[in-house]
This record gives C-alpha cells, structure tokens and sequence, in this order.
C-alpha cells in the first residue's frame, strides 16, 4: 500500500462517462487466429515440463484476483464459471499453474480475505460444483490449480467468532481467538499498542468490555494457534480442498499465526501509518510459526505432487529462507523485485540477496513483480511509455531467473494501476485510515478482454464493481492477440521459449559483466540475460537474440530493454 499512484488512468474526472455499454460485445475471441510463427506446441513441452513431484520449482503461476478476472454470470463480478471460460486463453498464455485469491463465503469486508466458510464457495463466485467444473476443466488443459487458504483470521461472521461472542469471557469458545481483558482501571484501553495493518488500533472491544485482536480489519478476528481445535480445523480445511483435486496453496500471511508470549507492546517510533511493518515487528514472523507450517507440510505431502507457497513479508531473506527449511512449505515469495526501484543496482541485489539465502536450504526463489496488494509495476516504474518499457524488460528479467513465478492477471497485458475516484474506493484501507490512504483497489481493475467501450468484455455489460478505463480499449486482450509487438505476444513468446530452453530449467546461474546502468546474467551453457536500465543504448552481448522487450537499435541494447541471448 502506498500513494505512488503516479500515471495511471485517471478515472475520478469523469464518473457519468463510466457507464458507457458496450453495443457490439462478443462472448468468444477467436483464438485460433492467434499462432505465432512457429508452432506453440503445448502438448508435448507442457507435459514434460510439468510432471513430476517437483513441478513447482519451476512452474509459472497465474493469479485470479476472482473479483476482476471474469464475470461469468453477468452480475459485474468475476466468478469461477468466468475463469473456466477463460482457460483456453490461460493455456495459449502457456502458464503452468493458478493461484485463485479467495472465492470462499464471506462478507467482503477485505475482497475475502475474511472468509466466513472457509469450506464453501461464496454465491458471489459459484458452488462447489461450479469449483469442480472449472478445476476438471483446467487440468484437462495440463493447467494446475492452487488456492488460498487464510489461517491467520476467519470472517466476524464464521460460526466461531458469533458462537464466541455469545459465550462470553473465559469460554472455551473465546479461546479460539484472541480475546482479553483491556488496560486502565476499567479497561477501556486496548491490552496492547499494536497497530491494525488498515489503520487504527489491532484491538476491538465487544459489548461485555473485553477485546479482540485483528491484526488486519476488526472483520477479521485472529485465531489462536496456540489452542490445538485451530490447527486441527485449518488440517480439515486443507484437506477438503486437496481431496476435491487442488494442486497447492497461498498461504496468506505466513508469518503471522504464531504470536509472541504476553503480547507485550512493540516499539512504534517508526509506525508510519496502515500498511508499516516495523523491524523487529512483534505481530509477524515469531518463531512458534514454524511448528504450524510443519503441520501443512505434512498434510499436503500425504497427497501426490502438491505444494504450498507462503505470503510472508518478513525482514530480509536470511528469515525467508526459513520458510522453506525441507519440512515447512515448499516455495516462498520473494518481494524483492517488488520493493527494488528500477536500477541495475538494486535488481542485482535483490536477485543475489535472494538467490543466496534460498540456496542454503536447497529451495527455489519465487519471483514476484505485481499482486492484488501492490501498485502494478508497470506504473511503479513511471507508468506511460517508460514504465510499459521497464515492465516489460522487468518481464523478461522475472521470467529467466532460476525457480518458480508467479504472474498477476493483467500483468501479460501491461495494464497499469487505475486511479479510482472516492465513491468507487471497497478496500478497508480508504475508511480505516480516515481517507488518508486510498488503498488497493487502483490494481484491482476487472480485466479488459474484447470490444471498444468499457467493460470490455469482462461480463455482460453490466457495471462492473470497479469502473474500468476507457483509454483500456488500446490494450484489451482482443487487441494485444495477433499483434506480434504486444506485450501480450511478448509474454506469450517468453513463455513459449521457457519450456523449451533447458538452460532455464535448471538453477545453474551466473553474473556476466556489463556496462554501467546494466545487469547480465548466464543461465546453463550459453544463455545470456541482459538488462540496460540505465538511459544510454548499449552494445548488445554477443549472440544470437532470442527475445528483446523492445525494438533493438542495430546492435545496441537501448534503455528500458532486456533480452535473451543465445551465446
Ligand atoms: C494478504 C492478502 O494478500 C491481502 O489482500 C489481505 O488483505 C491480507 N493478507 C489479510 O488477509
Ligand atoms: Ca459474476
């Protein structure tokens, strides 16, 4: 969460325009039409690629923000009849895998992340059936499906936190959260000073005087690990799923089911407001977290080829890596990329950083550039041509690292984060913080796939829950298809060429020297990466180009580029 909302489609002018309909939308794009050159081949490469019990060492994964993907069902809302619509273009994308963001039954009080039944599927997303119909459908396209589970908090209005509530003080059903009595001579005051990560305080207080923690929104009770009906619950939830045919999990906040002795306050003369998390922050990344990921690893390893990937930002990667030791979960994003500004410097750091810390527990790097919760990186690094430019380079940079990656929905079309007026605002942030921060909603667009006017395609017209831009016409997934210069087709290539290339299968890796202002890296024999972020074009490496982000000048490598090269 942060204001850098700089060049993005400015969308607050105008709201009346908003509701433009689409006249001539269509349900099918043709994808037939859309072959390279060459064969793509899937078939084969996919089927090798992908097999194994190791498969996610290396897999690209997609993420379904639910919400924004597609609306099956006309309503304006992504569902799960829309992405099993839509899997015939996530198999041309050529990712391996999904990673949907909740669609459990929930109030939506955090886009889902306050899941009131963990169990079942929201009415907003489908049924359960519709769940079977689209992972059947995925996984006859060789397509793997993960999902989130959320163990930190459950919604206010899962059975639990409302049996809890009606229990009362010392209960053994308030003793699946964290309730306690407040301080001050009639504990009016909050047990601790931890700040909620959505503004004000991490403490809520029920009508009988005591209080809750949430460490996000007060929808969202945390639950107490330390009492065993916790871990043997979230035990029956990951198996619910993985009998019903999941491949993995995003496990949400990773790093912050465990919480330390006595809840004592923390040190805040660094908070920042929502969103800071402090170093040393007394609300993530205790040691008692571990035991539980060993209780996910054991569960999901008593299924074939499954996996698990944690959300944990935590303080450097010598403590990421932790997350990874053989017996807790199996991958663990790395947001390095996504903090690093756009310098040689910084991406050559993180990268190093990050490849080092992982090795030492023999586990892949999972490479990140956007998500739901991130400005899009196409408009962190200045938006407008500059930034489609750096994100694209950016791309082919995440995209040839050794381990897995894992891709946002609309990073293939390089869509930029959307400047929403007030009204449109759903992310708690924008109320928590008294209007201070405008909060996630700018990266939650739907997605823009056909037609000339807004909604593009994404369901049957309707308004969609957030309005989408009218200048998105230029990059809808219709338009960037057959044209050979999209970032669309650039993706598409670079996928392509990952399955193929052995070289990027493997994790041998090495830094090459470059010029000022550039990055370079050899993967296996003869694969050379290149990157010049600096401003002047540069001579190209020698070889023979496989993939460049941009148009190349010659032989020079120009700025904001990257490319592959054959040694
Ligand atoms: C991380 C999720 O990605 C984010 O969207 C959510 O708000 C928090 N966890 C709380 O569940
Ligand atoms: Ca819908």
């Amino acid at each position: 969460m942060s204001d850098a909302h700089q060049n993005q489609h400015d969308l607050s002018a105008k709201p009346d325009q908003r509701a433009a309909r689409s006249a001539d939308y269509t349900t099918n794009l043709d994808l037939e039409g859309a072959e390279f050159g060459g064969e793509l081949n899937g078939e084969e490469l996919t089927a090798e690629y992908r097999s194994g019990s190791d498969w996610w060492r290396t897999a690209v994964f997609y993420q379904i923000y639910p919400k924004s993907f597609a609306d099956g069902n006309g309503d304006g809302i992504g569902d799960l009849i829309g992405v099993k619509d839509r899997l015939d273009y996530l198999a041309l994308l050529g990712v391996d895998a999904l990673w949907l963001s909740p669609f459990y039954k929930s109030p939506m009080a955090d886009g889902g992340y306050d899941v009131s039944d963990p169990t079942d599927v929201d009415p907003m997303f489908g049924t359960l059936a519709d769940f079977d119909a689209m992972i059947t459908a995925a996984h006859e396209r060789g397509i793997k499906v993960t999902v989130d589970i959320v163990p930190n908090h459950l919604s206010d209005q899962h059975v639990w936190f409302q049996q809890a509530l009606a229990a009362g003080p010392g209960s053994p059903e308030r003793a699946r959260f964290i309730f306690m009595d407040g301080r001050g001579p009639d504990g009016s005051e909050p047990p601790n000073n931890w700040p909620s990560i959505f503004g004000g305080p991490a403490w809520t207080r029920v009508p009988d005087g005591q209080w809750y923690l949430h460490i996000f929104a007060p929808e969202q009770p945390d639950v107490n690990w330390a009492n065993p009906e916790v871990p043997a619950e979230f035990e029956r939830i990951l198996r619910f799923w993985l009998e019903r045919g999941a491949d993995g999990f995003r496990v949400d906040v990773a790093h912050s089911m465990a919480k330390p002795e006595g809840l004592p306050d923390m040190d805040l003369t660094a908070y920042q407001g929502p969103g800071t998390q402090l170093n040393p922050d007394l609300r993530f990344d205790n040691d008692g977290v571990h035991e539980h990921l060993k209780m996910f690893r054991r569960v999901i390893d008593s299924y074939e080829n499954r996996m698990a990937v944690g959300e944990a930002w935590v303080a450097n990667d010598e403590r990421l890596a932790l997350y990874v030791r053989g017996d807790e979960l199996h991958l663990t994003f790395n947001f390095r990329l996504v903090e690093a500004p756009w310098s040689a410097e910084s991406f050559q750091s993180a990268i190093d950083n990050s490849l080092t810390a992982m090795a030492e527990v023999g586990a892949p790097c999972t490479w990140v550039l956007s998500n739901h919760d991130v400005i899009r990186h196409t408009t962190r690094y200045g938006g407008g041509p500059v930034g489609h430019a750096r994100g694209r380079a950016a791309a082919l940079v995440q995209l040839s690292l050794p381990g897995a990656a894992y891709l946002y929905n609309g990073d293939e079309l390089g869509l930029e984060n959307v400047n929403l007026p007030d009204e449109a605002l759903q992310d708690p942030t924008w109320e928590r913080s008294g209007h201070t921060e405008r909060g996630r909603d700018g990266e939650r667009v739907p997605m823009p796939w056909e037609g000339t006017e807004p909604p593009f395609g994404f369901g049957a017209g309707v308004q969609p829950w957030l309005p989408v831009p009218p200048e998105w016409a230029a990059v809808t997934v219709e338009a960037q298809l057959d044209d050979e210069g999209s970032t669309l087709s650039l993706y598409r290539h670079a996928l392509r060429l990952r399955r193929q290339l052995p070289e990027l299968h493997g994790s041998a890796f090495s830094w090459q020297r470059g010029p000022q202002g550039c990055l370079a890296y050899r993967r296996g024999s003869n694969l050379v990466v290149a990157l010049n972020a600096g401003d002047v074009p540069v001579e190209l490496p020698p070889g023979e180009v496989l993939l460049s982000s941009s148009a190349l000048e010659g032989n020079k490598l120009p700025a904001n580029t990257a490319v592959w090269l054959r040694a």
